[in-house]
């Protein structure tokens, strides 16, 4: 009987509708309700590989990868036999257990500026443990991001930020209290020069900057060296920097991006492919500030499911298939490929007001011929056309996030004939927005 309840698609129409009566816009994440994009979303029944079937039989290449969770594809055989194994052994203790000692130690070891751990269960917890250890080791309040970074929904991050509140044009939430969100400066992204000028007369209230090293939650915006070195030098300051990896984490090498980088930040941020699609996130850094946490230390967190067996078997499935494979170059070869091939479609069509923005693993297409640097030059996209091209993407057989300011995510699942198909999809696509 429950089995049937789980299993039941005879009448695929009757759970979006069941969906609506019981769920808040039929959904539990804003920007699933594809309402951006002045439609309905489907129900999804399984997902294999580099794709995803609804409840009425549609396959869909899906480049939303749970936006970014999902890293290998779905139910990756070995990832499913770990998390299969860690069930059997039990769900949920209220003690330390094996794989979170295991994923613990194993993302300790792949970045010199992780000293010390905490598992929290979502990105939002992550970013919000962040900024509450720097307040504690700095003793200041104010807390720099900037316009279109997005880093969960604690009210101190809510504001002039990216993904679903920017789908829908609320960057900043209501229900937040000025005496919270007045500790908070967001500024322009990839502008070192007002970075400077706010650092300068403000750093003796500034606890942290948080940042992410590549903007993916208003569309995919690359930030310049420079930037990123005046975030770095804002620590000469007692400011700390926070690099919010909750997405780059082990998405361009095993490993952080701020190695990359050759930075270390003082706190990581990390979720998303570490969890390996259940809810699982960190925060790591530096020793002396990590040792603030309770039990260690005075700054209160804690969490019933955190570091949670089975989502940390999933997680370390993820990152010893990464170790293993290490498909970094095969998935920037394949994101080069796509790109070239969707640049050349444009340009025979002459559509200049249409850009491709990537970086291994990540794309995001904009209506605009602005050089895309800050929020401002994403909000000159066509809202329009994205919408038309969203549809007609979907109706081809591609399934991208239906919001101008997310950004697709390639998986090293998909297959020749996947990255065929999304080419020829594109062709059809773009030719038919309005
Ligand atoms: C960069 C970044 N930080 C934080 C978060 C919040 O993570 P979660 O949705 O797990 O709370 C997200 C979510 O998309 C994110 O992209």
């Amino acid at each position: 009987m429950t089995l049937e309840l789980l299993n039941d698609s005879s009448n695929p129409k009757s759970f979006i509708n069941i969906a609506d009566s019981v769920l808040v816009g039929g959904v539990n994440s804003p920007v699933r309700a594809f309402k951006s994009v002045g439609g309905k979303s489907f129900v999804v029944k399984e997902g294999k590989g580099s794709r995803i079937f609804d409840l009425e039989g549609h396959s869909y290449i899906d480049l939303v990868m749970s936006y970014g969770a999902i890293f290998l594809g779905h139910a990756n055989p070995n990832v499913s036999k770990l998390i299969n194994n860690q069930i059997g052994y039990g769900t949920s203790f209220g003690a330390t257990s094996v794989p979170e000692i295991r994923l613990a130690e194993l993302i300790a070891s792949s970045s010199k500026s992780l000293e010390k751990i905490r598992f929290v269960n979502s990105g939002t917890e992550a970013c919000m443990t962040a900024i509450r250890l720097a307040r504690a080791f700095t003793g200041k309040g104010t807390i720099l991001k900037f316009d279109g970074c997005y880093h969960g929904h604690s009210d101190s991050l809510l504001v002039s930020s990216g993904s679903g509140g920017l789908t829908y044009s609320k960057p900043t939430s209501e229900g937040l209290v000025d005496e919270i969100t007045k500790y908070t400066i967001s500024i322009p992204y990839n502008d070192p020069k007002i970075l400077k000028e706010i650092v300068e007369s403000k750093h003796s209230e500034i606890a942290a900057i948080i940042v992410e090293p590549i903007a993916c939650n208003m569309g995919l915006v690359i930030p310049s060296d420079e930037f990123i070195k005046e975030i770095v030098s804002a620590r000469k300051h007692n400011i700390l920097v926070i690099f919010d990896e909750v997405i780059t984490g082990f998405r361009f090498k095993f490993g952080l991006y701020q190695d990359i980088l050759g930075v270390s930040a003082d706190l990581t941020t990390m979720g998303k492919i570490i969890g390996g699609g259940f809810p699982l996130a960190a925060v790591g850094g530096r020793k002396e500030i990590m040792s603030l946490l309770s039990p260690e230390g005075p700054v209160y967190q804690a969490g019933t499911l955190s570091g949670n067996p089975v989502a940390s078997a999933a997680g370390l499935a993820v990152l010893l298939e990464l170790k293993n494979l290490n498909p970094y170059s095969q998935i920037n070869a394949v994101t080069q490929l796509i790109s070239k091939e969707f640049n050349q479609i444009l340009n025979k069509r002459n559509l200049k007001d249409c850009q491709i923005a990537y970086y291994p693993g990540c794309i995001t297409l904009f209506f605009t011929n602005n050089e895309i640097r800050t929020l401002n030059d994403v909000m000159t996209s066509n809202k329009e056309k994205f919408k038309s091209f969203f549809w007609a993407f979907l109706e081809s057989g591609v399934f991208i996030p239906p919001s101008q300011f997310e950004t697709w995510f390639i998986t090293p699942a998909l297959s020749d004939g996947d990255v065929n198909e999304i080419i020829k999809a594109f062709k059809k696509a773009v030719n038919l927005v309005k």
